[in-house]
This record gives C-alpha cells, sequence and structure tokens, in this order.
C-alpha cells in the first residue's frame, strides 16, 4: 500500500519533470533515471508551477501541505511560494450515507432524533470537512460542521510519505538540512490533527466570542455544546452577506469604507489586546451582518502570542511604520529572533535594502503584510529563528490588508493600527499597566524576597562563569526593559512609603 503510494509519489514527480530539484551529491544518477524514465515529460513550465500542478495530482493534503509551504518565504524561494500560494482544494463533497454514518456514530443515535430537520446536500465542502445546515429540536437554526470520514487515515499515510520526502530533501536538495525539512512535516502533522478536532475548534470560536462580548464591529456564533463532538460540531447559524460581495453589502446600506477599517482593527484587537487571533482570515471564513458587524466563522487555526512576543511585536510594527529601521533591527536581537553575535548595523542595512523600494510606492500599492514577509526572507541569510506564530500572524496580516484594501483601495492600515497599537503600548507601560504589574507580582516578590540571599549565595558558590554573565546579559535586558525600570522605582517608592507608614506608627 505504501509503497503504491510511494510509486505515485515518484511518478508524479517525474511527469511533472520535478527532477530539476535533485542537484545535490549524489542525486545525478536519480536525475538520470528520472530523464529516462519519464522522458517524454513536459519541464516547459517554470518550476514553481510545474510543483504546484504535481501537489495538486497528488491529493488534498500534498496541497495543503502546499499551502503551508507558500507562507515559508524564510524557508522557500519567492517564485515557488508565489505559485504555490495559488493553491486550491477543491474536492468532491463527502456522501449522505457517510454524513448520516458520521452522525450516528457520534450522537449514539440516528440524526433525526437530534435534529428536527437536516439538510443532506453540504453548503461547502472542503479537504477536512463539510457544512451543513439543520435545525435543533426547539426550532433553532444551526450550522453543522463535519470532518471527513477516514480522512484521519489519510493524513497519517501521506504525512508518513512527506516524512520520507523530508529525507530526500535533506539529502539530495542543494542547502536540503537548512530548509528543516522534518520540522516543518511535525509542525505540518500538528496543525493539521488540530484541525481534526472540532471541539479544539469549538473551543476557540468560544473564547473569541467571549473576548469580543458587545463588540459593536465583530459578532462570532455560539457553538452549541451539548452537541459538539470531535468529528461534528454544531453552531449558531448566521444569516449575512459574504465580505466578497459587494453590491450586496452596499445595498443592506453598510459603509464599505467603515468596514476596511474595522477589519483591521479586529485584528490588531485579537492580536495586541488578546493575544489570540483568527489565523484563517480569507473572504470565505468572513461575513457582514446587516447591522453592519463581522460575522467570523471558521476557527480550526489560531495563533498564540506570549506577552513578550506581543511587546517586541508592537515594537516592531510602530518602527516599521516610521521607516525606523535600526528599532526594527534592534527589537529583532532583543527578542532573541536573530543570533546575538550579528551584527545590528549589518542586519539594518539588509533590512533597509528589502524596505525602501517598497515604501517607496504610493500607500495604496504598500502593503505591510508583505513587506513582512519579505523581512523573513532577509532573516534567512540571518539564520533567524522564524517562530511558528510570527509566520502564520504575518500570514493573516496579509489576509487583513487584502480584504481592506477590497474594501476599501485606500486603507491606510498605519493610521487604523497605530491608535490602537499605542493604546496598548500604553497600558503596557503607563502607569496603571504598573500598578496591574505589581498588584500580580506582589505575591511572588513576597516569597522571594526571603530567598535572595541564599540565591545569591548559591550563584556565588557553584558559579561557573557562563552563569555569571547569563545574569549580567539578563540584567542589561532588564535594564532596557521601560517598564521593568518603572516597576523598580515603583518598588522602591513604594518601600519608602512603608518605611514612612512603618515609622509613623512605630
Ligand atoms: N455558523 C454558520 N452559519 C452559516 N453558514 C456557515 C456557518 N458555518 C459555516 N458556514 C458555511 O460553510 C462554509 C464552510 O465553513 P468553514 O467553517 O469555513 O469550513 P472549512 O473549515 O471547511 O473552511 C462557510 O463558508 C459558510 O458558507
Ligand atoms: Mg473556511
Amino acid at each position: 500500500m505504501r509503497v503504491a503510494r510511494l510509486f505515485r509519489i515518484l511518478s508524479t514527480v517525474g511527469r511533472h519533470g520535478l527532477d530539476e530539484f535533485l542537484v545535490g551529491p549524489g542525486s545525478g544518477l536519480a536525475r538520470f533515471g528520472f530523464r529516462v524514465a519519464f522522458f517524454w515529460a513536459d519541464r516547459s513550465g517554470p518550476r514553481g508551477e510545474r510543483l504546484r500542478l504535481a501537489l495538486q495530482d497528488l491529493g488534498p493534503i500534498f496541497v495543503k501541505f502546499g499551502q503551508l509551504l507558500s507562507i515559508r518565504p524564510d524557508l522557500v524561494p519567492t517564485d515557488i511560494t508565489e505559485e504555490l500560494s495559488k493553491l486550491q482544494d477543491s474536492v468532491e463533497p463527502f456522501s449522505s450515507e457517510e454524513v448520516v454514518e458520521t452522525l450516528r456514530r457520534s450522537y449514539g443515535k440516528p440524526h433525526t432524533e437530534v435534529f428536527k430537520t437536516f439538510d443532506l446536500t453540504p453548503v461547502a465542502s472542503a479537504s477536512v470537512a463539510q457544512v451543513h445546515f439543520a435545525t435543533l429540536p426547539d426550532d433553532r437554526e444551526v450550522a453543522v460542521k463535519i470532518v471527513r470520514p477516514g480522512i484521519g487515515e489519510t493524513i497519517t499515510k501521506d504525512v508518513s510519505l512527506l516524512r520520507v520526502l523530508a529525507v530526500l530533501v535533506e539529502r539530495f536538495l542543494p542547502e536540503g538540512e537548512r530548509l528543516r525539512p522534518r520540522e516543518v512535516v511535525e509542525e505540518f502533522e500538528k496543525t493539521i490533527h488540530d484541525e481534526l478536532d472540532l471541539i479544539r475548534e469549538a473551543a476557540s470560536m468560544s473564547a473569541v466570542r467571549r473576548n469580543f462580548e458587545g463588540s459593536k464591529i465583530l459578532y462570532v456564533p455560539e457553538p452549541h455544546w451539548d452537541w459538539c463532538t470531535r468529528e461534528a460540531m454544531v453552531m449558531e447559524r448566521i444569516h449575512a452577506i459574504p465580505v466578497n460581495d459587494l453590491d450586496a453589502i452596499r445595498e443592506a446600506g453598510i459603509d464599505i469604507p467603515t468596514l476596511g477599517r474595522n477589519g483591521v482593527e479586529v485584528f490588531f484587537t485579537q492580536v495586541f489586546r488578546d493575544g489570540f487571533f483568527h489565523a484563517d482570515m480569507h473572504p470565505g471564513n468572513i461575513f457582514v451582518a446587516y447591522d453592519g458587524r463581522y460575522c467570523g466563522i471558521d476557527y480550526g487555526i489560531m495563533g498564540t502570542l506570549s506577552d513578550a512576543d506581543k511587546n517586541y511585536l508592537a515594537l516592531n510594527f510602530i518602527a516599521f511604520f516610521r521607516r525606523d529601521y535600526r528599532a526594527v533591527a534592534q527589537a529583532h536581537l532583543d527578542a532573541g529572533w536573530i543570533p546575538p553575535d550579528t551584527r545590528v548595523d549589518d542586519f539594518e542595512g539588509a533590512i533597509r535594502a528589502v524596505c525602501e523600494p517598497i515604501f517607496d510606492k504610493p500607500l495604496r500599492e504598500i502593503y505591510f503584510g508583505r513587506v513582512l514577509m519579505r523581512l523573513f526572507e532577509v532573516s534567512r541569510r540571518y539564520r533567524m529563528d522564524v517562530q511558528p506564530q510570527l509566520v502564520l500572524l504575518y500570514k493573516t496580516l496579509l489576509q487583513v490588508e487584502g480584504l481592506g484594501r477590497h474594501l476599501d483601495p485606500d486603507l491606510d492600515l498605519r493610521r487604523t493600527a497605530q491608535p490602537i497599537l499605542e493604546k496598548w503600548m500604553n497600558e503596557q507601560v503607563g502607569p496603571r499597566a504598573l500598578w496591574r504589574q505589581i498588584s500580580r507580582e506582589a505575591p511572588t516578590w513576597a516569597k522571594t524576597l526571603p530567598q535572595i540571599p541564599r540565591l545569591i549565595h548559591k550563584v556565588l558558590a557553584d558559579d561557573a562563569p557562563g552563569r555569571l554573565e547569563k545574569a549580567i546579559r539578563e540584567l542589561e535586558r532588564a535594564q532596557r526593559s521601560q517598564s521593568r525600570i518603572l516597576l523598580a522605582i515603583a518598588v522602591i517608592l513604594a518601600a519608602m512609603a512603608l518605611a514612612a507608614a512603618l515609622r509613623t506608627f512605630l
């Protein structure tokens, strides 16, 4: 079975003349073999296009893998990522019998006992799941998302083949090791398995719904937990206009440029306020309600950011908007995204070379998402440790900008995003943030303070020189961080106030 699929992969590779990718040491013979066996292969198109067609031939999992590669300009050259971003999954819907069977397995009884009505014709079907409309016994209208039967096994099989390919790539491609193919495949496996679990998706939906409770710009449908399983998910059905249908939106009397700005606001709010963002904001997942609010669906792929990530990101964005490349470079260095021995001015120069030509264009042609993606290309040279959550974020930003410009060609991302960023920064370093931080950290301090002499003793006693050096670097970093200095000042002030109070009392 596996041999048969491997054979299929090899023949697809040959048929599309992909042997030209094999150029590493020892690949001459393999290439020669391919050339002889597939002498009739059409090698006329560009290599990216041939790779795209080959992936399409190999099926939905490979298509999804290609889509993942298309957002890794840190790994894959641009001519190929551009081709791969054209990959669309077009798959046949699965049969009514399979729908009925999946529902029965999920609920332990026939679907007719769970739903009052159930439309067996799917609204939409994709490689992992498809959606049907139904009503609950109390007449509430719902959308039911169902995982494609057997997709789990297909994924397992295809992923094991991808692993084999990864080993080949590592062995036979120039710089194959730098591409870290095995890691990329592992990461892919994780995201695609996450998408298979609809409980997880319903939980993400519910979290975003809570984050945007009462919001005037985003509405999130409610999952109906009683009927959510790993394979089937039931949620409130929304009645709204697909965001691509501009005529219908206009007809509903909704102001389109405002909608464009609101889209940017939703994204930056998810990123900076919540650190939890919808990472699949293509138009098929975005609707507009008749009251002008967005309706977001499909929470299968989410990005999360830590406070530290958010901090460096905000610095990065602000520096970018100001075209302050030194600050961009410094933020990357401080965040540990590039190796600590990198020369900042070198890196700064490289960033400038990428960004200046883009920023010179009229505003409506500048895509910040694209600029940031180009930055990953630069970082390829600087052995940047690419953070998966950043790749997701930049890709989503690109989608959001595309959407925003589609709604309003003159959308000024900077003007829309900057107030949100600055508000967030102020909350991070302003007096209120300080107070929050102090009250949050006070218990830890109270516990840690008495231990400090012991800790110092320990460090001094069994010090390896590296450790001390690390501590000093830590200290330097702390000094650079404004909020810590503020915190230190606040602690001193608080201590003085306490001392004064004690003196009065004693
Ligand atoms: N809650 C809902 N209300 C109305 N339509 C929905 C709802 N959820 C999904 N749909 C329809 O089903 C399509 C696919 O749903 P989605 O969750 O995006 O699945 P996929 O993960 O396959 O992209 C959507 O584009 C939309 O037309
Ligand atoms: Mg979708």
